[in-house]
């Protein structure tokens, strides 16, 4: 099998680092940048610190402070086309996955002159995007250093992915200052979802010798360092988290993610799934899942996720893995399993179903009718175990409270 590994974005990390952004906006050829955050973000000192810093370096700065929980397709466009109207040549995401990928998306589209809907999908535009700068506020969706966007679709009730090579950002700044003003509850979603691209990346078929190294260190660093950086003001623990969840985009970008994503994505376009509840809730089921067919993989998995293999079996050391995941949740305040109110057991099946198109469909999933698929459709997923929409629903279904 032919494998590339690609990560063109240059990574700045460290305490004191956001005071970067300016000289590197400077080094993009940025003079006109539209800044992209949210209210809450836009209001903290380290924010308004980044704007001066921009400002000293010269730069023109446009704002929009107006993202909310997900990456809206009309904001989207609306912004790309202010960015063409206005002259602006860079764009500055300060905050998490949502702000990012609204910054990225309106990157892609303000050069390739389509709606963000027509950009989804895989290399589906063929224009670079703008210079971007990505500055995350949570430590998890890893978006800083990936070519993907994940957007909201509101008139289809859609969560769509898009990207390619051409949509990588510039640069990322990781500087746990900018964590500091995050509740615990707030701070534990993103960070999971980060241990489910490691994962995900490490179990994948697509996956290589570099992936599963970067893959299997930001699993190790994330289940370190996660309880102390939740649970404590430890600034070490948090720029580690921050390091951690980049590397394991830095690998899922490579090997792609897996069957946590690929079922999760329904659950959050129809029923309002948060994504970090989706895809954590499923992770202690993927494991299991897919370590039962990579027996090479099962002890180093285990060793980064603190499980001490001596003397356990192969399928007693894969139990221990999603234990210590159960555990951690336990630990940091994040649930094991789907109440009724966000998963209605009477429409799991028709999650597995709508599942079957997979991450990476794009648009094609809004024309996907869910009710021509069988027991053993599989869902279309690079991860090392094929799953039949039946398998789908078992795992869902053992997911419910
Ligand atoms: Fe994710």
């Amino acid at each position: 099998m032919i494998t590339t590994f690609y990560m063109p974005t240059r990574i700045v990390a460290g305490a004191g680092a956001l005071a970067t952004v300016g000289m590197l906006a400077r080094e993009l050829k940025m003079t006109r940048v539209l800044v992209v955050s949210d209210p809450v973000i836009s209001a903290q000192p380290f924010h308004a610190d980044a704007l001066a810093a921009l400002a000293e370096a010269g730069m023109a700065v446009a704002r929009f402070d107006e993202c909310g929980i997900d990456a809206r397709c009309s904001h989207i466009d609306a912004q790309g086309e202010r960015v063409r109207r206005e002259g602006i040549d860079g764009v500055v995401c300060i905050g998490g996955g949502s702000v990012m990928c609204t910054g990225k998306g309106t990157a892609i589209v303000a050069t390739n002159h389509k709606p963000m809907r027509d950009c989804t999908g895989v290399g589906r535009f063929d224009r670079r995007a703008l210079p971007m700068i990505m500055v995350p506020t949570t430590a998890g969706s890893g978006s800083e250093v990936s070519q993907w966007t994940i957007v909201k679709d509101e008139e289809r009730h859609l969560k769509l992915l898009g990207g390619g090579p051409l949509s990588f950002p510039d640069a990322a700044i990781l500087d746990a200052v900018t964590l500091r003003s995050l509740p615990m509850h707030v701070a534990a979603l993103p960070a999971v979802d980060a241990l489910t691209h490691g994962v995900e990346a490490y179990v994948s078929a697509i996956g290589s010798a570099l992936t599963d190294a970067v893959a299997l260190e930001a699993v190790r660093l994330q289940y370190r360092s996660l309880r102390a950086s939740i649970n404590s003001d430890d600034e070490r623990a948090r720029q580690d988290n921050l390091v951690a969840s980049c590397m394991a985009n830095v690998a899922c970008g490579n090997a792609r993610l897996g069957h946590g994503h690929a079922l999760s994505l329904p659950m959050e376009g129809h029923l309002d799934l948060p994504h970090p509840i989706g895809v954590g809730v499923l992770l202690p089921q993927v494991i299991a899942f897919n370590l039962a067919v990579l027996p090479d993989k099962v002890r180093p998995l285990a060793e980064a996720l603190e499980v001490d293999p001596a003397g356990l079996t192969r399928d007693e050391t894969i139990a221990a893995c999603a234990a210590n995941i159960r555990a951690l949740y336990a630990d940091i305040g994040f649930p094991d399993r789907f109440t009724p109110d966000q998963v209605p057991p009477g429409r799991v099946r028709e999650m597995a179903e709508r599942a079957v198109p997979g991450l990476y469909a794009g648009i094609a999933a809004a024309t996907f009718d869910h009710t021509t698929v069988g027991d053993r459709t599989v869902i279309a997923c690079p991860s090392a175990r094929k799953m039949t929409v039946r398998q789908a629903q078992t795992m869902l279904e053992t997911c419910l409270a």
